[in-house]
C-alpha cells in the first residue's frame, strides 16, 4: 500500500512481547519497568488475524521482534503459521540471542531462515555491563549454532556507544572476513533510555566508517537480502559484510517501507512518532475484517514524512523494548 508520500509499505514489524531477558542500559532502566498485563497482549490468534489483514494491503515481509521474542511461550508454532501465510514471502526475527542455541533447530523447522541478533560487544565483562547481567557465551553459542544450521543472512546489530564499544569496531569488522555475518553498526537513537545516553555517547556511523577505512578496504555491496535501511560494504574476499544504519546522521525516512504492531495491538506508523492506532479494542469488541482494514488504512495514511528525533522531546518517551526497534 502506498502512503501519502508515495512510499510502498510492504514490511510489518510485529512485537510479540514487551518482556526481555536482558536490560541493555540504553534500552531499559534497571528496575521499575511497567509491563503490560498478559491479557492486554494480543493472543497468537489475534496476531495471525491482524497479519492476515495486513497481507491484503500488500505486506510481504514480516519481522517478529520484542522485547525478546523467544521468551514468549508458543512462539515457534506461531512463526510456522506466519511462514505458511498466503502473501507472506519473508519471515525474520530480531533476537538478543540468549535463547537462540536451544531454539535454533525449532526455528529452522518452523521455516525461519534469517535472523538479526543484537550484540554490542565481543568482551564478556562488557557484555555484562551493557546488558546488566547477560552471558556473552550463550549469544556466541547461539550465533555458532545458527551459522552451522545454515541460516542466512544472519545479521548482527551493534549499537555504537562512545567510550563503551567504539574501540571494538575493528574486531567486529575483522570477524566478517572469516564468517558469513553481516555486522551492522547502528547509531544510537534518543528513544527510551537512549534519550539519557545519546548526547554524550553518540557516535556517527560516518566516523566509524572513516576509521575502518584506514585499516580495511571497504567495497560497497549493493544488497544483503532484507528490507532494512542498512548500507553494506565488504572487505575484499570477506565472507560477511559491514553495514551502517545511519538513523540519526543521514536518516532514511524517504525510503521507509514499514509499519509496526505493538504487543498490545497498536499500529505504530513510525518508530519515532507517538502516533498509534489501536486495533486491540475494536477487535475485542467484534470489529469485522473490513473495519480492521479501515484502521490499517488510516494508520498508513498518518505515517509521518520523517522523524525529528534531534529535536522532538515527546517521542523520546517511547521505549524500544515496546516497539521492537
Ligand atoms: P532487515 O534488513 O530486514 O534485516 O531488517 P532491519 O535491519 O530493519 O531489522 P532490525 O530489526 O535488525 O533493525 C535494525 C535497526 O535499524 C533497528 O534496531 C533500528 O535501530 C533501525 N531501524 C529499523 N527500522 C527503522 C525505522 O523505521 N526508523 C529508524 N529510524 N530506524 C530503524
Ligand atoms: N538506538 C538504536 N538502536 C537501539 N536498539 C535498542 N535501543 C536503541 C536505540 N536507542 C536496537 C537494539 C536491537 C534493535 C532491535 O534495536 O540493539 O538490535
Ligand atoms: Fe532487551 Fe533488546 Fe532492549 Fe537489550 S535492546 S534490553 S535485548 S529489548
Amino acid at each position: 500500500m502506498l502512503d501519502r508520500f508515495g512510499r510502498n509499505i510492504d514490511y510489518l514489524r510485529v512485537s510479540v512481547t514487551d518482556r526481555c531477558n536482558l536490560r541493555c542500559v540504553y534500552c531499559l532502566p534497571a528496575e521499575g519497568i511497567q509491563l503490560k498485563q498478559h491479557q492486554d497482549m494480543l493472543s497468537y490468534e489475534e496476531l495471525e488475524r491482524v497479519i492476515r489483514v495486513f497481507t491484503e494491503f500488500g505486506i510481504k515481509r514480516v519481522r517478529v521482534t520484542g522485547g525478546e521474542p523467544l521468551v514468549r511461550r508458543g512462539i515457534i508454532p506461531f512463526l510456522a503459521k506466519v511462514v505458511a501465510m498466503k502473501g507472506v514471502e519473508d519471515v525474520a526475527i530480531t533476537t538478543n540471542g540468549v535463547l537462540l542455541e536451544a531454539a535454533a533447530p525449532d526455528l529452522w523447522n518452523a521455516g525461519v531462515r534469517r535472523l538479526n541478533i543484537s550484540l554490542d560487544t565481543l568482551k564478556p565483562e562488557r557484555f555484562r555491563e551493557i546488558t546488566r547481567f547477560g552471558d556473552l557465551n550463550r549469544v556466541r553459542q547461539g550465533i555458532d549454532k545458527v551459522l552451522s544450521l545454515g541460516f542466512g543472512p544472519v545479521k548482527l546489530n551493534v549499537v555504537l556507544l562512545r567510550g563503551t564499544n567504539d574501540d571494538e569496531v575493528g574486531d567486529f569488522a575483522r570477524w566478517t572476513r572469516e564468517v558469513p555475518l553481516h555486522i551492522r553498526f547502528i547509531e544510537l537513537m534518543p528513544l527510551g533510555e537512549g534519550h539519557l545516553w545519546s548526547a554524550s555517547r553518540f557516535v556517527s556511523a560516518g566516523e566509524i566508517k572513516d576509521r575502518l577505512a584506514t585499516e580495511f578496504t571497504l567495497n560497497r555491496v549493493s544488497e544483503v537480502y532484507g528490507g532494512g535501511p542498512a548500507r553494506y560494504y565488504q572487505i575484499p574476499g570477506g565472507k560477511g559484510t559491514i553495514g551502517f544504519i545511519t538513523a540519526m546522521s543521514q536518516h532514511f525516512c524517504q525510503f521507509c517501507n514499514r509499519v509496526r504492531l505493538t504487543a498490545d495491538g497498536k499500529i505504530n506508523p513510525c518508530l519515532a512518532s507517538p502516533l498509534e492506532v489501536d486495533l486491540a479494542t475494536p477487535m475485542r469488541s467484534g470489529a469485522s475484517d473490513g473495519e480492521l482494514r479501515e484502521l490499517i488504512r488510516m494508520a498508513v495514511l498518518i505515517k509521518p514524512a520523517e522523524h525529528h528525533l534531534e529535536s522532538d522531546a515527546q517521542v523520546t518517551l517511547r521505549q524500544m523494548s515496546k516497539i521492537g526497534g
